[in-house]
């Protein structure tokens, strides 16, 4: 049944995907993080989901990805279950779930972080209409924020535009490990034009799911070390956006990426998710930095692909690079063109 049903609530969302330049890696407790992560939202990778409530006897979930009923609706169902303490009523309607991306399903990019950020602006939406509560106040987007966090961790860092930071740290007393906040006030304009170009080099299965790796972290031997490091780098990442110091920000976005994938490769048991065509890129990137002077740097998310970031300034310089150097290196040519987001966006009932 895919047409609107009687007693029918609609929300539609679209939430952008971000990536992280201090990363999340390994939990605690429900879905809290053992350091506190800063990221940035895309403007191009999203997720548009519309919920739709309808009560008709027995409690069922339908989910549709891209048009297609999708089994993806046990994990929904799970997440329904557990937000239920939060929003009780979600046990008393039956769902009828869309969802589609932006990005090819086969690219390889993470979708939970856009894909439970939509889910949880549509149903905090729907919980402050049940309420009758304003959407537009903080409160709203921190309800979804925490929501998200408790389908994927780094989904709580999608609902914002801009920079978020998510976990306990000492640069703000509001920081939280239940919610992100926004982080855009004070950043220096020339972060505003950061850009990423998704360099896709492996689309296949992850070999180790995050929820694995999170895992990974809780005996991990530098546990402790890394702690205290993603403290350090958060401080100090911060203090390069605010006052605009590129090379800072690069020294510290690659330190974490390669620092993420050490944590994977010195865990027991041990795994790497990076190919030797990531490493390639990475080393190209370095060289092509240091002969032309053009800030730019890498970051990588628990897989192959390489995230080049740069600034809007040198984007021809740097489109013309991926060009000539670069695409030989990606699964069919393929990378996508993205950039700093403006957040999430309401598509109407
Ligand atoms: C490497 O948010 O996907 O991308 O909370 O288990 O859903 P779950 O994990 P997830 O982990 C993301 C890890 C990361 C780093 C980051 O985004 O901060």
């Amino acid at each position: 049944m895919t047409g609107t049903a009687k007693n029918a609530h609609l929300s539609r969302w679209r939430c952008p995907s971000n990536i992280a330049l201090i990363k999340y890696w390994g939990k605690r407790d429900f879905q809290k993080p053992i350091n506190a992560s800063l990221s940035f939202v895309l403007q191009n990778s999203f997720t548009e989901t519309s919920v739709e409530l309808y009560k008709d006897g027995n409690q069922k979930v339908e989910f549709y990805f891209e048009g297609n009923e999708s089994s993806f609706d046990n994990r929904i169902e799970k997440y329904l279950n557990q937000i239920s303490e939060r929003i009780p009523w979600v046990n008393k309607y039956n769902f009828r779930i869309h969802s589609s991306n932006s990005f090819p399903h086969s690219a390889g990019i993470a979708s939970s972080a856009s894909s439970f950020g939509a889910l949880a602006l549509c149903l905090t939406e729907l919980d402050f209409a049940h309420s009758g509560k304003e959407t537009d106040s903080s409160e709203f987007w921190q309800n979804a924020s925490e929501l998200a966090r408790m389908g994927s961790g780094s989904a709580c860092r999608s609902v914002y535009p801009g920079f978020a930071i998510w976990g306990k740290t000492q640069l703000f007393e509001s920081c939280s490990d239940d919610y992100a906040i926004p982080l855009s006030e004070g950043i220096h304009p020339v972060f505003f034009g950061l850009c990423d170009a998704i360099l896709l080099v492996d689309s296949g299965k992850k070999e180790v799911s995050s929820s694995a790796g999170h895992q990974s972290m809780n005996e991990h031997i530098y546990q402790r070390s890394r702690v205290a490091q993603a403290c350090l780098n958060i401080n100090e990442l911060y203090l390069a956006l605010l006052t605009g110091d590129q090379e800072k920000f690069i020294t510290i976005v690659e330190n974490e990426a390669l620092s993420l994938h050490a944590m994977m490769m010195t865990s027991n048991p041990s795994f790497m998710l990076l190919k030797p065509k990531s490493l390639e890129l990475i080393s190209r990137i370095r060289r092509f930095r240091e002969k032309s002077k053009i800030p730019m740097s890498f970051t990588i998310d628990a897989g192959p692909n390489i995230h080049l970031l740069y600034f809007q300034e040198s984007e021809l310089d740097v489109k013309a690079f991926i060009e000539r150097e670069l695409l030989g290196f990606c699964e069919n040519g393929k990378w996508i063109d993205d950039q700093i987001g403006k957040g999430p966006e309401n598509r109407g009932r």
